[in-house]
């Protein structure tokens, strides 16, 4: 009788194991995957000369940085989106090794930006977007208009003086060529800083404004993102636009390319409604959605430029099939037209890796570094495409994201693996985790609330493994420290210091004398 117990007792045990382990792996593969296993410590870092004169090297090259104090005729503004400073070190730590850098950590001067929005501590990407490109601080969810426009509110969202004008108007009004390149939707929040001005950064297409804003008479007259993009005073005067987001341009009625879901309930195509003005005003535009139709872009030839090369947001790279160019390629073929139509009087160009933050949204912490590398990559380019004479780049992030870099790993150890085991149960835990996110519940044994040992839980070969969490919440949260801006030519000297977010469009567009009274400008 009493063993007929035992033996129920321990197949009752053994299925709830496996009903909760989904893929059990022995841990010493997990640090093996990733870790840079040629990587030794250097034993010169033994020695004490090794380190002084590295320090001294430093001081030496901080001597010798020069003030640059030329025009910036091209500005290149990059904001990696959710771009922590953890992500930042964890990426470093994940593609070159500690003691190296990302591409822009070679910058000479940083700065450090306060995030927060006008009614929130932890902002969200449209406030930050209105901060970073328009100089003002804004709402949560609100997007190209100042605080007195709460979020959603519809009829606030047709009052004009309100609106704020971004640093795209201010470099048109200086006959200088504009653009926008970025992984998501073109209509998202971080690139609609840029051209829009709306009181819901989710109205991206009618259908979303029809929703929340129907009961108000007026609520035709609000004009979504998508519309703002093609015909506004900012938006149709882009050279260049590349991205995501085919589908808020289009009915849901009409075709797309490769046959995926339009969003559009008012038989609009705005692509078409793009092409026609082009005819109308005898100009070469070019609508292309796949890398092939990018590669074939004869910039000679072409006056306007919009690829949208998905429906919704551009794919992981980790997961992009060939037919969707990378950042780095859409940076390249952005810089090349803006050279070539505007040589006298330069451009404005914003690019956004916008999949860093949505990859840490779902504690997919490898996708969120092999991001931030192809932003780092797409910088490099942009860097030897451009002198430092006369194009000033700067490189930030629009708000922090909830992971943590923690533990005691040991130098070289894989970014991914166990950092030790805990004191109290035992039981080893990762180096990288997050507050909050939807990685909380499967670390935690249901029937008694201990920890599983996340090695047996994280399945490393997937790029989707969810990282640990502490709060349960389907979307993990952005973060509310400061985050890093790092610059490079004319006037790069001026974005050290801490400050608030907003002032970075008003260093940029001194660097580049656009803007008002401006005195440094005058002989110009
Ligand atoms: C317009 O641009 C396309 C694509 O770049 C090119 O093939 C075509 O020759 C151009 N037409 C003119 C008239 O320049
Ligand atoms: C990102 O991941 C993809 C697919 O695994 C890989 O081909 C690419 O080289 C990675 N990017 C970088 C910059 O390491
Ligand atoms: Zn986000």
């Amino acid at each position: 009788m009493r063993f007929y117990f035992i033996l129920i007792f321990f197949t009752l045990l053994q299925i709830s194991i496996s009903g909760i382990i989904p893929n059990p792996e022995h841990p010493a593969k997990l640090t093996e995957r990733h870790s840079k296993n040629n990587y030794k410590i250097n034993s010169e870092e033994k020695t004490k000369e090794f380190w002084i004169t590295k320090g001294k090297k430093f001081v030496e090259d901080q001597r010798k940085l020069k003030e640059n104090k030329n025009i910036a005729k091209n500005v290149i503004f990059f904001i990696g989106d959710g771009l922590s400073l953890s992500t930042i070190a964890a990426s470093r730590v994940y593609q070159y090794g500690e003691e190296n850098s990302l591409s822009f950590e070679h910058f000479p001067y940083i700065g450090l930006a306060k995030t927060y929005a006008i009614d929130k501590i932890v902002p969200d990407s449209a406030s930050t977007s209105t901060s970073y490109l328009c100089g003002v601080k804004a709402n949560y969810g609100t997007l190209g208009v100042n605080g007195n426009i709460k979020r959603k509110d519809c009829e606030a969202t047709l009052q004009e003086q309100y609106y704020t004008t971004s640093i795209g108007k201010w470099a048109l009004d200086k006959k200088k060529s504009i653009g926008l390149v970025t992984t998501t939707r073109v209509t998202h929040a971080s690139p609609g800083g840029l051209y829009a001005h709306i009181a819901e950064r989710n109205w991206e297409n009618n259908e979303e404004i029809e929703k929340n804003c129907k009961n108000y008479e007026n609520y035709k007259k609000i004009k979504d993102i998508a519309v703002q993009l093609i015909h506004g005073d900012v938006g149709s005067e882009m050279t260049v636009v590349l991205g995501g987001g085919r589908r808020e341009f289009r009915d849901k009625k009409m075709n797309d390319e490769i046959g995926l879901e339009n969003a559009r309930t008012d038989g609009r195509d705005l692509i078409a409604e793009w092409k026609s003005i082009g005819d109308e005003n005898n100009e070469n535009r070019t609508f292309v959605f796949d890398r092939q139709g990018l590669s074939n872009v004869d910039v000679e030839k072409t006056d306007r430029l919009l690829g949208l090369f998905n429906s919704g947001h551009m794919k992981y790279k980790m997961e992009a099939k060939d037919y969707e160019p990378s950042l780095e390629e859409m940076t390249e073929t952005a810089i090349k037209l803006l050279q070539n139509k505007n040589d006298e009087n330069g451009y404005f160009l914003f690019v956004e890796g916008g999949l860093i933050d949505v990859a840490h949204h779902s504690t997919y912490a490898q996708i969120a570094f092999n991001e931030t590398i192809e932003f780092s990559n797409a910088i490099d380019k942009a860097r030897t495409m451009t002198s430092e004479s006369d194009t000033l780049i700067v490189v930030s992030s629009d708000h922090s994201h909830t992971m943590s870099i923690a533990g005691y790993p040991d130098r070289y150890n894989d970014i991914f693996g166990t950092a030790a085991e805990s004191d109290r149960d035992d039981l080893p835990f990762l180096t990288i985790n997050y507050a909050n996110g939807k990685g909380a519940d499967i670390y935690i044994n249901s029937e008694n609330n201990a920890r599983h040992d996340p090695t047996v839980i994280i399945d490393s070969k997937n790029p989707k493994a969810l990282f640990p969490a502490t709060a349960l919440r389907d979307s993990e949260t952005h973060g509310g420290e400061d985050v890093a801006v790092f610059a490079s030519g004319p006037w790069a000297h001026l974005f050290t210091g801490v400050y608030e977010q907003n002032v970075l469009p008003h260093l940029m567009a001194y660097a580049s004398c656009i803007g008002d009274g401006l005195k440094h400008c005058a002989n110009n």
